[in-house]
């Protein structure tokens, strides 16, 4: 209870009645959902929240999830956290053939549902690669979001190339009807920030009209605290919240 209330205090956002739940997206594999997706969860733990994470479908390991629930300080089933484990590191429709097996919607239904009546604030869940990877003939990593009602927010790297990924992806959301609460950048090297580090957060916000959250930082060694910390400095989280 108290640790609800200086969620609220801190202006926030207030501790779900019912428990919200935020997609977060990759312009592509690689750019950092994980990490972001980790920071986020160890930054809302921090402000007191109470915090489920999920990935529906993974390709080639379990490793997302386990680094999600660290983050997040819970422990739930694996099979509620991942309830599609596809053992090939592919795209999940060619994971899935390859495995001779389609992919379970329902299994990830369930799994959703377990998460609501574990009364969570929030449930972040992490995608698999870009938007339009295919899951099954017809359906894509970008359905996802309306199958669980979720708000977006989109991880773009950082550098040169941001542009172009991140104009693509969110015009793939706006044709769908979604508006992503925002990018947020992910730096993949550390030093100084360069030109395109530095100047594509305006030129996307300018062109696309969805907001930069923040340059996330480059961060080595980190542990859950060290994430949350670094995401609560360098993005706007209330900005995902409200
Ligand atoms: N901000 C960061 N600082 C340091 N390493 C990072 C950062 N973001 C991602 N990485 C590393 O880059 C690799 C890809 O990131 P990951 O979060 O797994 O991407 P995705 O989930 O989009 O495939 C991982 O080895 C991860 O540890
Ligand atoms: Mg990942």
């Amino acid at each position: 209870m108290r640790e609800k209330l200086l969620w609220s205090q801190r202006g926030v956002g207030i501790a779900a009645q019912d428990m919200k739940t935020i997609f977060v997206a990759g312009t592509d594999t690689g750019v950092g959902k994980t990490m972001v997706a980790g920071a986020l969860a160890a930054a809302m733990r921090l402000r007191g929240a109470r915090i489920g994470v999920m990935k529906p479908i993974s390709c080639g390991g379990l490793e997302d999830g386990r680094f999600l629930m660290a983050c997040a300080g819970t422990n739930d089933p694996v099979r509620f956290v991942n309830p599609v484990a596809l053992k090939h590191p592919l795209s999940p429709n060619v994971a899935a053939k390859l495995e001779k097996r389609r992919i379970d919607l329902k299994a990830i239904d369930s799994a959703f549902e377990y998460f609501k009546n574990k009364k969570y604030d929030y449930l972040i869940i992490e995608g698999c690669g870009g938007l339009l990877v295919p899951i099954r003939e017809n359906y894509f990593v970008i359905d996802l979001i309306r199958r669980f009602r979720a708000e977006t927010v989109l991880v773009s790297r950082a550098g040169l190339g941001a542009i172009n990924h991140s104009l693509l992806s969110i015009e793939a959301l706006k044709n769908r009807g979604i508006h992503p609460r925002g990018i947020i950048f992910n730096r993949l090297n550390g030093g100084e920030l360069s030109v395109p580090e530095k100047t594509n957060p305006e030129v996307v916000q300018k062109i696309s009209s969805v907001r930069s959250l923040g340059i996330f930082p480059f961060m080595k060694s980190c542990g859950e605290d060290c994430l949350g910390k670094a995401f609560l400095k360098h993005v706007a989280l209330e900005k995902i919240l409200c």
